[in-house]
């Protein structure tokens, strides 16, 4: 967990990403990795999802790979299965995070309440995703539970873009920041790579000054 979540912190942005069609995997994969962001949470909310996951994982071993929108522990076996280094959850599932903490794999489970925080906390986790971030409550929230959870650090992710996104990082709780702006599907649909290229890289230098 501690090398994966170092990564995270080192790239500051994860990109939310939904692939509509296994032709763009490897296309995005290549944008990923020519403009320095190796790291892709690709969401089980679409078909190819899994395969995308599978070929990533095999062909571009030099990217974080996170399954994200994983909603029970069927799903993170699949994405286990398919080769993702990382789980994320939107909400907190009791039983994926035991799934995953049984396996060996990293998971940061959403939470939004201090009693989610807390929940987190007994299962060893200290790391979590904080979604949907400005909906609940943005910084603003964040450091107010930083005051009684000191070892909890931060993913929010959720109404993050360009314009916030400097504010989260520069909160010393906050690992990275996740967000479906750096990688528009749209775009992707348009095979407009240069531009998915340039939205990577902006998102890149937009937040590598940051140091929180
Ligand atoms: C997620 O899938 O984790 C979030 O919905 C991404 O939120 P955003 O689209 O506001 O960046």
């Amino acid at each position: 967990m501690t090398n994966n979540v170092q990564v995270l912190e080192a790239y500051k942005v994860v990109p939310v990403i939904q692939i509509s069609s296994l032709d763009q995997v490897r296309p995005l994969a290549e944008q990923l990795i020519t403009n320095d962001l190796p790291v892709a949470e690709i969401t089980l909310r679409t078909k190819p999802s899994l395969t995308s996951l599978e070929v990533i994982a095999k062909e571009f071993p030099e990217i974080l790979l996170i399954a994200g929108t994983v909603l029970n522990n069927q799903q993170a076996h699949s994405a286990f299965n398919a080769g993702a280094s990382m789980i994320v959850s939107p909400g907190f599932s009791p039983q994926t995070i035991r799934f995953c903490l049984d396996n060996g794999l990293d998971i940061i489970p959403g939470a939004m309440t201090p009693g989610e925080m807390e929940q987190a906390l007994d299962f060893g986790l200290k790391t979590i995703k904080f979604f949907p971030a400005e909906a609940a409550g943005g910084t603003k929230m964040l450091k107010a539970v930083s005051a009684p959870y000191k070892e909890l650090r931060f993913m929010p992710t959720g109404g993050i873009h360009p314009a916030n996104v400097n504010d989260y990082l520069a909160l010393s709780s906050v690992v990275c920041c996740g967000g479906s702006w750096m990688v528009d599907p749209k775009l992707m649909a348009d095979n407009d790579w240069p531009e998915v290229g340039r939205l990577i890289r902006h998102a890149r230098t937009l937040t590598s000054n940051n140091s929180n």
